[in-house]
């Protein structure tokens, strides 16, 4: 404990003499989304990154996250305190499947989840993140849209349009997608009582069997202003960490066992130490990529 200590000071001390901020993603390990100057979900610090005014953003996250806070702040320096932690679904879909996927509906607005690299992003319409897809899709007026890389988001944003015409790409978030609806079945039965609120990356059979389906800080949200004392949620386990520490009344189970993103948890207190002080690993993009990509992810942060 008194190594964080330390550590937390340390940081602070850098923080200040580098001019930098920690924006730090909700399924962070507790030691580094207690050391955040900002925790939230993909939209919330994508936002945070486009109005920041420090000069350096150590972003604790995975390397998605990372890029988006460069592309939207181009003038700062934005550092990912690892450079191992990635997003596998984001790895799922390359330039060419893209581009074959367009060539195959020709005309149909490209919608990406920021799940996603850089490099999708610039060959993309819009973006959008787990909080904002359906006003996303539902705003573009086009009754045919192409949605990447996210099968079970893509799924659920069809469900809540029937009138487009949504055509899929087959990725998806390994976390996620390991939750079962016999297991959430299984924990509702034993916890009556409580509200089952799920992410849209689970599978359509698990969100079939929800009470709510929300982002990150969406679920946080909810709980916060709901009357139930105990919810069974359909994530990783970060956030439940953050919904117990915030909400102490109130009772946090996970939708059977818990489920950790090694990618999102390879980032240590040290690391981010580290990071501001040999400013490591800072995110470099070409030009053009940036420039493309800039304008799908400001045509959704502009959105709303
Ligand atoms: P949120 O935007 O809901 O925080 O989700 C990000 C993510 O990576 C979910 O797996
Ligand atoms: Fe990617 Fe899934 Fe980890 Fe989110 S939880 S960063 S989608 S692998």
């Amino acid at each position: 404990m008194n190594e964080f200590l330390d550590l937390k000071r340390e940081i602070r001390e850098l923080k200040t003499s580098k001019n930098a901020v920690i924006l730090a993603h909700n399924y962070q390990v507790e030691e580094v989304q207690l050391a955040a100057d900002f925790l939230g979900d993909s939209l919330e610090l994508s936002r945070k990154a486009a109005s920041a005014s420090q000069a350096v953003i150590v972003f604790a996250g995975v390397k998605f996250m990372a890029e988006t806070a460069k592309i939207l702040s181009p003038g700062k320096q934005v550092l990912l305190p690892r450079l191992d932690a990635g997003c596998p679904m984001a790895d799922m879909i390359t330039v060419d499947e893209l581009r074959e996927l367009k060539a195959r509906h020709p005309g149909a607005p490209v919608v990406t989840y920021v799940n996603s690299a850089a490099e999708i992003k610039a060959e993309s319409d819009v973006c959008c993140t787990s909080s904002n897809a359906v006003e996303v899709v539902r705003s573009i007026p086009a009754a045919e849209i192409v949605f990447v890389p996210d099968r079970n988001l893509g799924s659920y944003v069809q469900k809540k349009l029937p009138g487009k015409t949504i055509h899929l790409f087959e990725g998806y978030c390994y976390v996620h997608q390991r939750i079962r609806r016999e297991e959430v079945e299984a924990m509702r039965a034993a916890h009556p009582r409580a509200k089952v609120i799920v992410h849209p990356e689970v599978t359509p059979e698990v969100m079939a069997v929800a009470d709510e389906i929300l982002s990150t800080s969406g679920m946080l949200r909810y709980a916060e202003s709901s009357p139930a004392e105990e919810y069974i949620v359909a994530t990783e386990q970060g956030l439940l960490q953050r919904m117990a520490r915030e909400n102490p009344g109130k009772k946090f189970i996970p939708a059977g066992s818990p489920r950790i993103c090694s990618n999102m948890k390879r980032t240590t207190l040290g690391d981010v130490y580290d990071s501001l002080r040999l400013e490591r690993y800072e995110i470099e993009l070409a030009a053009d990529v940036m420039e493309r990509a800039g304008r799908a992810l400001r045509a959704m942060i502009q959105y709303g």
